[in-house]
């Protein structure tokens, strides 16, 4: 769109390539009636989920992440072996450590990078983005991986129906270069915000047995107070975006695509409305991947690259919200060619 003001933040960060990857395996809501007391309607009609992709017993995140990275290669003439740096958003490492980035950088034989793992849960891929473009404008990097991953199938307790409905696994990379010359980058405007107090609201455990007062479930499954979170994110997400509208000086109607994360349909619908997104601006991954957490916004966004919905010159706000509690939200003028 012409009519954009240029906002304050600096950017020489060019997208030029995204590829993504789901498991074969689909988890679908009949299959879920099935293992807990639950129907299609129920989660249809709460979510706007109906299948889900599970990833196989040897397959992780890392796995997951070059076969995104393999799809681009084969979408966009880009190569990783120079990548300098790998930066993957995820809160289903393969390990602690070695970090995911450092296994990824090691599948896709790439001589000499830095390689680190990001953790702000369903914020974390926009939270990369903003990372990896303060990376290449410092000027110390080139080219840089960012991808967004996860196997929360692996974390996910099967006999609890308030949460084995929602998760899926899947991952999309970005690859991100410095911009040659004066050409200005795509990362227009950057946000983020955390309330650290709602942190309890939805964890999953693995060392500290409290956070604040509040004593944790040790399952290594994802807890959450559903209600708590749907709460927060319509509200304090809603003002999130709101600030971050102000901030870049732009109206809803001057985006063409508004991609929140893939919570759940009617968080999905009740962010829009608030803050005034119409429902044709809006993308998301929920209907056919569930929850992806840190992949959902790349997901939704990459099948809209593929249907050639999102074109050259488009403006799209990415924006993030979850674990944390925390959001992070990133204003994209979108460069990239559509392939196919
Ligand atoms: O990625 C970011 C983090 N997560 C989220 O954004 C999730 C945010 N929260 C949500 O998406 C929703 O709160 C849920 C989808 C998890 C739940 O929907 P809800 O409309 O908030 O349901 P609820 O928790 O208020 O439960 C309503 C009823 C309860 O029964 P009673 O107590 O009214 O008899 C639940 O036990 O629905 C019951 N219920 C179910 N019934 C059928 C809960 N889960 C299910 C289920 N199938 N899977």
């Amino acid at each position: 769109m012409d009519d954009i003001p240029t906002p304050a933040l600096q950017s020489n960060a060019v997208i030029t390539g995204i590829g993504s990857y789901v498991p074969e395996h689909i988890l679908s809501n009949a299959d879920l009636e099935k293992l807990v007391d639950t129907s299609d309607e129920w989660i249809v009609q709460r979510t706007g989920i109906r299948e889900r992709r599970i990833a196989s017993e040897q397959q992780f995140a890392s796995h997951l992440c070059a076969a995104a990275v393999y799809n681009m290669m084969e979408r966009y003439p880009v190569s990783v072996h120079d990548v300098d740096y790998v930066i993957v958003a995820t809160s289903t490492p393969d390990a602690t450590f070695p970090s995911t980035a450092a296994l990824v950088s090691d599948r896709l034989g790439i001589a000499s990078c830095g390689a680190v793992d990001i953790q702000a849960a369903c914020a974390g891929f926009a939270a990369a983005l903003q990372l990896a473009n303060g990376l290449l404008l410092s000027g110390a990097y080139r080219k840089i991986l960012v991808i967004g991953a996860e196997t929360l199938s692996k974390i996910t307790d099967y006999t609890d129906r308030t949460t084995c409905i929602l998760f899926g696994d899947g991952a999309s990379a970005f690859l991100l270069e410095a911009a040659a010359g004066s050409r200005k980058g795509d990362i227009l405007a950057a946000y983020a915000d955390t309330d650290g107090a709602l942190g309890h609201h939805i964890y999953r455990n693995q060392l500290a047995p409290f956070i604040g007062e509040h004593e944790l479930n040790d399952s290594g499954f994802i807890v959450q107070n559903g209600r708590e979170v749907y709460r927060w994110a319509l509200s304090q997400v809603s003002k999130g975006i709101e600030v971050m509208l102000a901030r870049a000086g732009l109206a809803p109607g001057q985006i063409d695509w508004f991609i929140p994360h893939s919570a759940n349909m009617r968080i999905i619908e009740g962010l829009s409305e608030r803050t005034g997104f119409a429902s044709e601006q809006t993308l998301s991954s929920i209907e056919r991947y569930g929850n992806t957490s840190a992949a959902s916004i790349p997901l939704a966004l990459d099948e809209a690259v593929k249907a050639g919905r999102i074109q050259q010159g488009h403006t799209l706000l990415l924006y993030g919200f979850g674990g944390g509690l925390t959001q992070a939200g990133v204003l994209i003028r979108w460069s990239l060619q559509n392939t196919r």
